[in-house]
């Protein structure tokens, strides 16, 4: 397919910035997507960056201007840290490339309206994770309910419990600096999936806290070092949406007791309880009383490829001259919900949401990002 403007033609270049922990996991789909071809791997340590082209046959590694010198490249995956991403992401736009971001947007809304605007003025897109939202396991939940499985969606609880990523992540400071913590490092799999059912937020209150001051990195060549704890690591936030639902949401580093993935959504017919906001797969429950013929698991239906979907449907998108389905606006407005929420812990009030959103659909249950669509 060829895109009518840009006259580009057959699957759309990819490079990435930013060799870690998660580029592994959005290699291993998009060098197989046949949509999509990784072109060039960037990163601030070229062995690394390096070490990842080898490993999933790249052709090209080196600098991040290397990579945005490269017209191949026309959609850059941004897996640097939260501290990077604005920065980043301006260095892809002022170089014409689209972009998708890992989560968070940015650090404050300021620099976060910054990219969106920069990106728009040079008719280029920002995306940014989550992704998992388009996988069939949320896609199925989402489906159920805007069939109206559970009648109208009143309200909804969120588990995030674990405790902390100091034990399995090698470099795990930035997880525990400004821009993460368990509310902006797993928070947009659970807000983006309640505003994907409840519409925009309206207003927030939250309580937040820390056990200690540092922490000790548990793994790898930096194993037993101490780093500074920035931000609480246990946050309660309870959310009142512009439809007048609500919601409550635990996300903490501080539980020995791991109890990730709970969602669940109460509506005026009946209970659905959804999988993990952080897989791609997993099944929902739908419970329309105690009883347990009143409880049946909703058969999943939809793709359940993994991280990267969300490069290939906007690779999609940029060929095919339409709007991508899950826009950068979600991520902006669950950015402000976040800031929102960490404001409220601080003042000890509740604070508006000033940011909206327009409705999320459904995406259709034949979408596969394994399909050939371009060529
Ligand atoms: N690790 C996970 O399980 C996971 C899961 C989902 C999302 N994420 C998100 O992905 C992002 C990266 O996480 P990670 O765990 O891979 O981190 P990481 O620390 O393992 O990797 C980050 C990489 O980015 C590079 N980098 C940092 N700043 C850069 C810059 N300005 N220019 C070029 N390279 C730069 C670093 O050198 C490093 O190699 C974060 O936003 C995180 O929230 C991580």
């Amino acid at each position: 397919m060829t895109n009518a403007s840009t006259g580009k033609t057959g699957p759309v270049g990819v490079g990435f910035i930013g060799a870690g922990v998660i580029s592994d996991q959005y290699l291993e789909n998009l060098v197989k997507f046949p949509d999509v071809k990784v072109v060039f791997i960037a990163d601030l340590d070229l062995a690394r960056a390096k070490a990842q082209a080898d490993k999933y046959s790249v052709a090209l590694s080196g600098t991040v201007d290397e990579l945005l010198a490269n017209a191949d490249v026309e959609i850059v995956v941004n897996l640097t840290i939260p501290a990077a991403h604005a920065e980043v992401d301006l260095k892809c736009i002022a170089a014409g490339k689209h972009v998708w971001s890992e989560k968070p947007y940015a650090l404050s809304r300021e620099s976060a309206r910054e990219v969106a605007v920069a990106a728009d003025k040079a008719g280029v897109l920002v995306c940014v994770a989550p992704d998992t939202i388009m996988g069939g396991g949320i896609q199925t939940g989402l489906r159920a309910i805007q069939d109206g499985k559970i009648g109208t969606p009143l309200t909804a609880m969120t588990m995030f419990q674990v405790g902390g990523p100091e034990s399995w992540h090698p470099s795990p400071e930035f997880l525990f600096a400004k821009g993460a913590g368990p509310l902006m490092d797993m928070g947009p799999y659970y807000l983006s999936t309640l505003v994907s059912i409840f519409g925009p937020a309206a207003r927030v209150t939250g309580t937040g806290s820390k056990s200690r001051d540092t922490r000790v990195i548990a793994t790898g060549p930096k194993a037993g070092t101490e780093f500074p704890v920035e931000v609480p690591t246990h946050v309660g936030a309870m959310i009142e949406f512009e439809s007048g639902a609500s919601a409550q949401c635990i996300f903490s580093f501080e539980s020995a007791l791991f109890r990730m993935g709970f969602v669940e959504i109460n509506g005026t017919e009946g209970t659905i309880s959804l999988p993990d906001p952080n897989m791609f797969d997993g099944d929902s429950e739908l419970h329309l009383g105690p009883e347990p013929e009143q409880i049946t698991k909703v058969e999943l239906t939809g793709p359940t490829h993994g991280r990267g979907t969300g490069v290939l449907e906007m690779a999609q998108a940029i060929r095919e001259g339409r709007k991508v389905r899950i826009p950068g606006e979600i991520a902006l407005h669950v950015l402000d919900i976040m800031i929102s929420i960490s404001e409220a812990i601080e003042s000890k009030t509740w604070v508006e949401v000033k940011s909206t959103l327009a409705p999320i659909e459904a995406l259709p249950v034949s979408w596969d990002p394994a399909d050939a669509t371009l060529s």
